[in-house]
């Protein structure tokens, strides 16, 4: 039996019994529309912990002003139904006033190179908004331990600089990027796109992959694969790049010229108005 939840309160008395009974607990943050990539990491909550509880809120303070909050896909009964099957013990779906309740707020914001290269230059309050909410379900679902996707490379730098900086006792559990059969990473926001924007969308994953591959033939000039990328994506008529970029792990700082070092090679494009993230890990094996 999965237990939903949609108040604060219904949350914290089953999470008070789970604490009492000894329970290892994981936690699945997720906006909903759920997707393989959000199956994976609850799959290995599954597998790794007593109890699991998967969230799903699209969160209105992670979106700008002029993004997609009120068209994010919603699809909580069929989200519902995915959670159950895969066996996840709880599912806590708030409203945002359960989780906003006032209008005067605490955020909790991690400062300085993080948050504002890639996706913090684009979207400067998003991250902010993820390390607020994502501190209040640490402190409502009390995780051993909590899984996020390797899909939003910046978003696991940003938490995982919060839990140290703000000693929360939770174990960071990162999962592989999921993808389509061709190479698409999965999204949420996958659902906007065109059949035409779709297939232009291929790029991404498919220059990540041969930027990958130069790497392992020895190319190791962080302009060299910024280039390549750019070049393959701008053959493609429906896309219009936000960054193609290169950043040192884990503290996203500007590379030096020769990388070294395990490095993050990211972009954010859009196509139409669909703006799609992806990116890859430039390492030595
Ligand atoms: P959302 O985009 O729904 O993603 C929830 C989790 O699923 C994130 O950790 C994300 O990295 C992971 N994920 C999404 N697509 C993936 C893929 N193709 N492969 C592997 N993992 C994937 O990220 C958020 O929600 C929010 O910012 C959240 C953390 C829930 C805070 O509101």
């Amino acid at each position: 039996m999965m237990i939903v939840c949609h108040t604060v309160d219904e949350l914290r008395n089953k999470i008070k019994q789970v604490c009492k009974a000894g329970a290892s607990i994981g936690l699945v943050p997720t906006m909903g529309a759920l997707h393989e990539g959000h199956a994976a990491l609850i799959k290995a909550a599954v597998e790794n912990n007593d109890f699991v509880v998967v969230t799903i809120f699209v969160n209105p303070t992670q979106f700008g002003p002029t993004e997609d909050l009120d068209s994010y896909p919603r699809t909580l009964d069929a989200d519902l139904s995915l959670a159950k099957q895969l066996g996840a013990s709880l599912v806590f779906a708030p409203s945002a006033q359960a989780m906003y309740p006032s209008e005067e707020m605490t955020w909790v914001e991690v400062t300085g190179n993080l948050t504002k290269v890639l996706c913090g230059s684009s979207r400067p309050t998003h991250f902010r908004g993820v390390a607020t909410i994502v501190s209040k379900l640490f402190n409502l679902v009390k995780p051993t331990r909590a899984y996020f996707g390797q899909k939003d490379a910046q978003q696991v730098q940003v938490l995982k600089r919060m839990v140290k900086d703000l000693f929360f006792d939770v174990e960071l559990v990162i999962m592989p990027i999921i993808r389509e059969a061709d190479g698409l990473a999965k999204s949420s926001r996958n659902a906007y796109l065109s059949k035409e924007e779709r297939q232009a969308a291929l790029v991404l994953g498919r220059s990540l992959e041969k930027a990958q591959e130069q790497f392992k033939q020895g190319e190791r000039k962080a302009k060299a694969f910024i280039d390549f990328v750019s070049g393959e994506i701008a053959k493609e008529r429906l896309a219009k790049i936000d960054y193609v970029a290169v950043y040192q792990l884990p503290d996203l700082k500007q590379p030096s010229a020769i990388i070294n070092g395990q490095s993050l090679l990211a972009v954010a494009v859009y196509f139409g108005q669909t703006r799609l993230i992806d990116n890859c890990i430039l390492e030595e094996r």
